[in-house]
């Protein structure tokens, strides 16, 4: 029954094998001590500067030079904002704001950005007519743009505008940013921009949403990037030149880098854009989807709104899979996604909605903007004023009184 060999500790194989154990024992410390004696300190030296090259670069003389261009219309500021501040001007607290703003009556919810740690510029602007050029006739198309070719080039002129800016800034001040980060007014971030999206010498931008080309909801890249993916309006002719014609937006947009040969690269972002717009529910194959802005995420810039969510969980994969990859499709797996029906107008209670997701620093300054009054707008413009080098835009009391009554 027993196991003999267990029984018999006394064996010369046994006692071969602990002698060689008490072998080992006694020369391994010898053998490492010997080796340590022996290396001499260039050697440890040399294993210290290759890691020094590969793993840990020698740093720059400075902290990473960030811009944060942010471009667009206010409507619904009082929930996007806070979000901006909170999840990406807080998070890289040294990052220089530059905003592209035009005027209109939503633009007094600006104010808000008070609450920024650093602002280098402020431009808002009253929009006109930009007159189309033969080559931008040729190149644009009219079709999916709500404004037609007039409103891809206000777009353009929003986004390249505010690279016009940040290149006046460093000019001043002598230096250029690391980082350009191109972000909305309208989007809203439901969780911090981590640092895992700042990838030198290549541009990124979200998947999804890429209607034939590439997501421009959110850019992000080092200067010399940034530079060619912010040249909106000046790379027409090129993309003219090149023969190319009818591209939309996002089409354009690929093609301006892939022209200037500006390699890109897709990581999910948490945010979206919150619309006003209705979308027909279910979305068809070339229907927009409409997130519920409760969404666990990250939703990488597409459409959305607070709602009740009208398709979550097993619902969302059909109809999902029913939308063209290469157009308004965007992520859904693993349930970060729950679908509104935007049919109609934003339901009622919609604020609870947003407050319950937003949480309590979001909410209490979505409640201060809505409490507004012209005095304290005034005065909050002001106090943006005296902290940013460059300020062009009509007086406090023209932006706050096109929104709010003055008491
Ligand atoms: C700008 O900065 C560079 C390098 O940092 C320096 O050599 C140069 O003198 C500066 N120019 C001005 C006008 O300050
Ligand atoms: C950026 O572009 C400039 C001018 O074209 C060039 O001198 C510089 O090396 C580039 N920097 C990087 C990091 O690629
Ligand atoms: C979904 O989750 C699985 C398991 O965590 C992961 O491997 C996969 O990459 C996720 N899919 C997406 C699209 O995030
Ligand atoms: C809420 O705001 C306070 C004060 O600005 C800040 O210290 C805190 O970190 C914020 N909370 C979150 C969750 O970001």
């Amino acid at each position: 029954m027993k196991n003999p060999i267990k029984f018999l500790p006394h064996s010369p194989r046994r006692l071969l094998a602990l002698d060689w154990r008490i072998l080992l024992l006694i020369l391994f410390p010898l053998t490492f001590l010997i080796y340590l004696s022996l290396s001499s300190t260039t050697s440890v030296s040399g294993f210290k500067s290759i890691f020094a090259n590969t793993h840990n670069p020698i740093p720059p003389a400075h902290p990473p030079r960030i811009a944060v261009c942010l471009v667009g219309g206010a409507r619904r500021f009082e929930l996007t904002g806070p979000s901006i501040v909170e999840r990406i001007l807080r998070v890289y607290g040294n990052s220089d704001l530059f905003l592209h703003s035009p005027l209109d009556s939503n633009a007094y919810k600006l104010s808000l950005l008070k609450e920024a740690p650093r602002i280098a510029a402020v431009k808002i602007f009253v929009p006109g007519t930009i007159p189309v050029t033969e080559a931008q006739s040729r190149v644009l198309t009219a079709q999916n743009s709500p404004n037609g070719v007039q409103g891809l080039l206000q777009y353009f002129n929003l986004v390249e505008g505010c690279l016009a800016m940040i290149k006046e800034h460093q000019e001043k001040n002598n230096f250029t940013y690391d980082w350009i980060i191109r972000t909305r007014v309208d989007g809203y971030w439901s969780a911090p921009l981590g640092p895992e999206n700042f990838v030198p010498g290549q541009y990124l931008v979200p998947p999804g949403s890429s209607y034939g080309g590439l997501n421009d909801r959110f850019g992000l890249g080092d200067f010399n990037t940034s530079v060619v993916a912010l040249s909106r309006l000046s790379l027409v002719p090129q993309l003219d030149s090149a023969g190319l014609t009818q591209l939309n937006s996002e089409r354009a947009f690929k093609a301006q880098l892939v022209t200037q040969k500006v390699q890109y690269t897709t990581k999910p972002l948490p945010f979206c854009v919150v619309t006003d717009r209705r979308y027909a529910f279910p979305p068809a194959r070339f229907g927009v989807p409409v997130a519920s802005l409760s969404s666990p995420g990250p939703l990488s810039g597409a459409k959305c709104r607070p709602c009740r969510p009208a398709c979550s969980g097993s619902c969302v994969g059909p109809i999902m899979n029913g939308l063209a990859k290469w157009w308004s499709w965007t992520e859904w797996a693993n349930n970060t996604l729950e679908l509104c029906d935007a049919h109609d107008e934003w339901e009622n209670k919609w604020e609870e909605l947003f407050d319950n997701v937003a949480g309590f620093n979001l909410t209490s300054m979505r409640k201060n903007v809505w409490a507004l009054e012209m005095d304290q707008c005034v005065n909050w413009f002001e106090e943006m004023r005296r902290r940013t080098a460059q300020w062009i835009a009509p007086q406090a009391r023209e932006i706050c009184g096109l929104g709010l009554r003055p008491k």
